[in-house]
């Protein structure tokens, strides 16, 4: 633990060489080729995500912080007293800000991010801000065994935003949400941003913009594991594939090989075929019911749901 301000810690859990090299060995190494979204955010990844949520396309951000703004009240009353806020994959921690304003009773805010320098920028620039909070930052990855310093005593809060747990597959959705679940005491809560089912134009097209800034964060992949793990792709020979899988419901990328190849990573070859691709990152769309009927499986008490006037994105409130 390092203390940075007065009212900041950081807690350094991550080692990216050793996780990366293995999980990315492993995901290649299998019968179709996957990497996990995961590693899709190092600095520059962070930042084109960033990027991305600018654009006209993406519609899940300034859709879910037109939702924050419309209902924070509602939103504050229905999170009550909250001493502690965990909130997981925190990026930017845009979206933290208007709860923090707004949620009086907090003493404590976790933000637990795989990408270090951004978590750690934000965390200073949110302690400066609001010096009656404790920012305790975590850098880890949530879907990992982690021991977080978390106090013992209040009601304990998680926030989930930007949908980014329909990355998970739907066996490591019910996962995640258990495991977090031991994280909090009856009547604690989570407060998760989820995407909902619509149109596929308007799916396909968040998910691959006209300015190419989403296709830049795919291939950025390629870029880290050639600075990080001493591959050799060739960007020029991979394009960005986004689509919409109708029957799991989930948004799918890919990096696709442009022609046969063999790439190296260190020691080992991985032969690509002209077509074969590397699945990236899933985005599960859940509408509000089957997401209700998920956090009930996972010891959830559907609390409380908000949405826009399109049902574009829904926020939820569950209680333990
Ligand atoms: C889709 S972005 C969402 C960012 C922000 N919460 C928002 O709503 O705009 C996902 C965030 O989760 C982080 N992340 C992804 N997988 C993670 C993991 N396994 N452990 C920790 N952080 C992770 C990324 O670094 C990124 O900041």
């Amino acid at each position: 633990m390092r203390l940075l301000e007065n009212n900041i810690q950081s807690y350094d859990f991550y080692i990216e060489k050793e996780n990366m090299s293995h999980q990315i060995l492993k995901g290649l190494q299998a019968p179709v080729k996957s990497i996990s979204s995961k590693f899709l955010y190092d600095h520059r990844g962070s930042e084109l995500f960033e990027m991305i949520t600018d654009l006209e396309e993406y519609y899940p951000t300034r859709t879910e912080k037109k939702i924050f703004t419309e209902s924070i009240e509602e939103i504050t009353k229905a999170v009550g007293d909250v001493h502690t806020l965990i909130e997981y994959g925190s990026g930017s921690s845009n979206k933290i800000k208007a709860l923090l304003h707004n949620f009086t009773s907090l003493k404590e805010y976790v933000p637990i991010d795989i990408s270090r320098e951004y978590l750690f920028q934000s965390s200073l620039e949110l302690a400066m801000q609001f010096p009656h909070i404790t920012i305790k930052a975590v850098c880890g990855d949530y879907t990992a065994p982690l021991t977080l310093p978390l106090e013992e005593e209040g009601k304990k809060v998680i926030f989930f935003p930007g949908s980014t747990i329909g990355n998970f597959e739907p066996i490591e959705v019910r996962n995640f949400l258990m495991k977090s679940s031991q994280l909090l005491k009856e009547g604690d809560g989570f407060l998760i941003g989820v995407d909902t089912k619509k149109d596929i134009l308007t799916l396909e097209a968040a998910y691959d913009d006209a300015k190419g800034i989403t296709a830049a964060f795919n291939l950025n992949l390629l870029k880290r594991m050639n600075h990080e793990l001493g591959a050799n792709f060739d960007e020029e020979q991979f394009e960005h594939l986004a689509y919409y899988n109708e029957e799991k419901g989930r948004i799918e990328m890919h990096l696709e090989s442009q022609c046969d190849q063999i790439v190296k990573i260190g020691e080992s070859e991985f032969t690509f075929h002209e077509g074969e691709t590397i699945h990236t990152e899933n985005s599960y769309k859940y509408s509000i019911d089957e997401f209700q009927m998920l956090a009930l499986e996972c010891g959830f008490r559907p609390s409380k749901v908000w949405t826009d006037d399109e049902g574009k994105f829904s926020v939820h409130y569950l209680e333990k």
